[in-house]
């Protein structure tokens, strides 16, 4: 099974665990794009559902969808948030943030009842870290949070996209990419992270999720926290 099949097969799945009247938030990333595709299908086949997304790109695909997209103004709680994962490690510990959306994602699984992660089997790792962890930081106070970080020995590289502008967020900040290479205690990376002052939300998503369905060539299996 190539990847994308595995984001297909697990997006459906995931797609089937929404039942009607659900409140429901919508994840960011290609992985979330599958399960937003395949729960688009439900709604068009009548399943009613509201949703809240943790980006303008997963808003708009569901606009496009046909599905009911609101905001936390109109909507501020939810049963149920889907979404994928950079790397899921051991407890449910999850790197999130690849797609420069992890602020919203946060506050999104914070608001729900439920969090359910996607992935594919590569994603899951016996410690987390390899992945670079996102962390998001106001505009003005870059050059502190950057130092800061790098006393840390995060390794701290500013995001860009490939002509070489700065990336920036949905809310308009940067995205600091940490080379950390090994997190053995994520608790304490993210207090030490959170510490300085700047940082906006960092990556890590420590006992947020629920249930991670992980879609591999035996099939999708699920682990729970
Ligand atoms: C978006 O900011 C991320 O947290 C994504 O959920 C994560 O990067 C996984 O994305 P893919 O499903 O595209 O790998």
């Amino acid at each position: 099974m190539t990847q994308d099949q595995a984001k297909e097969l697990v997006g459906r799945r995931a797609a089937e665990q929404v039942e009607d009247g659900m409140r429901v938030g919508l994840g960011t990333g290609s992985t979330a794009t599958m399960f937003i595709k395949a729960l688009g299908e439900r709604v068009k086949q009548g399943l009613k559902i509201r949703c809240v997304a943790s980006s303008d790109a997963s808003h708009r695909l569901g606009q496009s969808l046909g599905m009911e997209m609101l905001t936390f103004h109109e909507l501020p709680e939810l049963d149920l948030y889907i979404d994928g994962a950079d790397e899921v490690g051991p407890g449910l510990a999850l790197i999130k943030g690849g797609g420069g959306a992890l602020l919203r994602e946060k506050i999104v699984a914070s608001a729900a009842q439920r969090f359910l992660v996607v992935v594919d089997s590569s994603k899951v790792v016996p410690e987390l870290g390899r992945f670079p962890l996102p962390v998001e930081v106001i505009k003005m106070a870059l050059p502190v949070v950057e130092r800061k970080l790098s006393s840390l020995g995060l390794h701290p590289h500013l995001r860009r996209h490939a002509d070489g502008a700065e990336y920036l967020t949905d809310e308009n900040n940067y995205i600091l990419d940490c080379a950390c290479g090994s997190i053995p205690d994520p608790s304490r990376t993210a207090a030490a992270i959170r510490s300085v002052v700047g940082v906006v939300e960092h990556g890590l998503f420590l006992r947020m999720a629920g249930a991670v369905l992980v879609a591999g060539d035996q099939g999708v299996t699920e682990l729970r926290a």
